[in-house]
């Protein structure tokens, strides 16, 4: 299914963003990237400097546009919007950054686009559901980072303590982005073995367990109060949904997805693995969850619920 020549949108040209573009600019995808912010002159810098990494990569044109860019391109990105300073919480931008996307949606949508909408801005979970509000298109076009880097940010914990590849570690964070979030380690395998009992072969507590899940949890807040930002973790997870949209993949991925009874919920935008191709989201895969998750995902889906609900009134 995939075309000759793939343009990505990114919209938000600053540390999210401008990973993401440099991403992107080291994979042999998207032949056309359009850089939007409000800070324009920015977006020409980035694209100048941008390009000089083609002789040494793969050839793309990479320029900066605005929102008419969008008329035809396959996937928008959106990272767009104010950052957590250190001691808020995402659910603490939701004002501002609700404000920021309608600026953008609209137009976007004007443009004439018609291809997948790929969200980062936090909290990503309500802003990905307000991109569906705002722009009317089906669920399955309007995809969220979700808990996409928190489940890198398990695994490669995981992986350190159990000292193996992060990548052969099918561990899941589910539910918000943010602080309502639980490691679903009841169901996580390694070689289609239980995690459970790998940990327990190996000493590794339940306590041992929660720590890392509480760690995970908390590595943003961790980062800022380090370096202000965190960035590159999700540029990568942001390129990785890319690729298995346009190059049709059917890949099984962590998300934040519209959820239809999934989880006994709906309404809702959160992060679960689902299936991702071209036509963005194929299918929700909906973990069988122990009663004890099903409970925090309920309450993470609450939670979701109540501050969309606020935001959008
Ligand atoms: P940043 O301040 O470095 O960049 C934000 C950019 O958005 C700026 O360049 C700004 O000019 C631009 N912008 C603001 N209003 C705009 C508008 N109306 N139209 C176009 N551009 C506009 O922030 P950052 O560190 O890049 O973070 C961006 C967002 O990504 C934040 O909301 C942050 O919390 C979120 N984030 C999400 C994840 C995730 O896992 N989903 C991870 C890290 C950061
Ligand atoms: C993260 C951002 C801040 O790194 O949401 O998790």
């Amino acid at each position: 299914m995939s075309k000759n020549h793939q343009k990505v949108v990114l919209v938000g040209d600053g540390a999210v963003g401008s990973a993401y573009a440099f991403s992107l600019m080291h994979q042999n995808l998207a032949e056309e990237l359009v850089i939007v912010d409000v800070i324009k002159e920015r977006t020409e810098g980035d694209a100048l400097d941008l390009e000089d990494a083609q002789a040494f990569t793969s050839p793309k044109r990479v320029y900066a546009g605005d929102y008419s860019d969008a008329k035809d391109a396959d996937l928008v990105v959106i990272t767009a919007g104010a950052p957590q300073k250190p001691g808020e919480t995402r659910l603490d931008l939701v004002n501002k950054n609700l404000k920021i996307l309608s600026s953008i949606v609209k137009p976007i949508v004007d443009s004439g686009f018609d291809g997948i909408f790929l969200l980062a801005a936090n909290p990503v979970d309500i802003l990905t559901y307000a991109t569906w509000k705002f722009s009317g298109f089906p669920k399955n076009k309007v995809i969220g980072s979700g808990t996409s880097l928190d489940t890198s940010r398990l695994r490669v914990a995981l992986g350190k303590k159990l000292d193996l590849d992060p990548r052969s570690i099918e561990a899941y964070i589910l539910g918000e982005h943010g602080d309502t979030e639980f490691a679903a380690y009841d169901e996580a395998t390694i070689g289609s073995k239980s995690l459970l009992e790998i940990a327990a072969d190996k000493g590794i507590t339940k306590e041992d367990l929660l720590q890392i899940e509480d760690e995970t949890r908390n590595k943003a807040y961790e980062i800022i109060n380090r370096k202000g930002a965190t960035y590159y973790g999700v540029a990568t997870s942001l390129m990785r949904i890319t690729r298995a949209i346009l190059r049709d993949e059917n890949a099984v991925l962590p998300v934040g997805a519209a959820l239809d009874g999934e989880y006994g919920l709906d309404d809702v935008f959160i992060g679960t693995p689902a299936i991702i191709n071209a036509s963005g989201l194929a299918g929700v895969v909906e973990i069988n969850l122990s009663d004890d998750e099903k409970a925090k995902m309920a309450a993470s889906a609450e939670t979701l619920k109540q501050v969309t609900k606020d935001g959008l009134a």
